[in-house]
């Protein structure tokens, strides 16, 4: 075991069976609607891996597949199907939708007690304001990791690059909240500003979310810095089977030396999303969140 990789694979596996484990005890069945619009191939892996792992924890799912025709005001039919029926407890839209979908009317029209991404405005606006809410599964799942790997955060400098409602405004969010596994200082990234390196440089937790391969370099980080790759990105390899190869947005072997503590890709943040969704459907059906 190399104790400096923080392991997702390993931690979302144990989510897996600590939900298994509550469930034996309880005589409820947890439903997600997993909502698909067109035939983007990224978000049918996605969205069958989502319904895969429901099959292995019991839960009752449906994946509701739209041509990328569909008009807007019957997707907005479709979900208000879905937060009508009883045996639905999380309603998921996969995206990206198509462009002729307003995102945020469908992101609004699903109820917010069964908003298990934490899209909903309600959700985000919760969160900012530190109450109980659904919190989107990335951030969340890197937040565990934390937990999980006991890294100090409180009165820590941890620098989010990345802006985006999916990831990176959570995130900071989360960060910099006044509780466990957060307390930091929070330094937010983006394509505007200047001089990352300055700012990475001081961080203690630097969490990178941009999609850009390898952008975190070994001379942009501290000896001992924590570093979380959220990056997902395919690199053309034709020596590989599949003819791509997954990157982070983290350069790895320059920054392994240097970090405490890294996240792989894959098996770091990637696996830690479907397991908080999964546990975001169970507080959804125990009414955890809201009852
Ligand atoms: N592990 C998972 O389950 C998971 C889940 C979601 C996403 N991801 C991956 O995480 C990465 C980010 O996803 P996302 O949805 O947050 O992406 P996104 O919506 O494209 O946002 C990217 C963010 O990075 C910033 N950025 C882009 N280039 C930059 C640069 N050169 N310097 C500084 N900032 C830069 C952008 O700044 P501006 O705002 O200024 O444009 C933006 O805020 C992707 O690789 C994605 O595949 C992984």
């Amino acid at each position: 075991m190399d104790e400096k990789i923080i392991d997702g694979k390993l931690v979302s596996g144990l989510i897996t069976e600590e939900i298994k484990n509550e469930l034996s005890f309880l005589s409820i069945t947890p439903g997600l609607a997993l909502i698909l619009v067109g035939s983007n191939p990224a978000s049918e892996i996605y969205v069958k891996m989502k319904e895969k792992k429901c099959k292995e924890l019991g839960y009752y799912s449906v994946i509701d597949i739209q041509p990328a025709s569909i008009p807007e005001n019957e997707l907005l039919a479709l979900i208000s199907k879905y937060n009508n029926d009883v045996r639905i407890h999380g309603i998921l839209i996969q995206l990206p939708l198509p462009k002729h979908i307003n995102e945020k009317n469908i992101l609004e029209a699903v109820d917010y007690k069964k908003d298990v991404d934490g899209f909903h405005p309600v959700n985000s606006g919760r969160l900012m304001a530190g109450e109980k809410c659904y919190i989107p599964c990335t951030p969340a799942g890197i937040h565990e990791l934390l937990l999980r790997y006991k890294v100090e955060t409180s009165g820590k400098n941890t620098v989010v690059i990345g802006r985006s409602n999916i990831v990176g405004k959570p995130i900071a969010n989360i960060m910099l909240q006044k509780a466990k596994g957060a307390n930091s200082t929070v330094t937010i990234c983006h394509s505007a500003t200047k001089n990352i390196a300055d700012h990475t440089k001081r961080a203690d937790i630097i969490i990178a979310a941009i999609g850009k391969p390898g952008f975190l370099k070994g001379d942009m980080i501290k000896v001992g810095a924590v570093i979380i790759d959220v990056g997902i990105n395919r690199i053309e390899d034709p020596s590989s089977k599949k003819g791509y190869r997954i990157s982070g947005d983290v350069d790895f072997d320059e920054c392994y030396p240097k970090a405490s503590l890294i996240t792989p890709v894959p098996g770091g943040v990637g696996p830690m999303t479907i397991a908080m969704l999964m546990r975001n459907t169970l507080d959804a059906a125990l009414g955890r969140i809201y009852s």
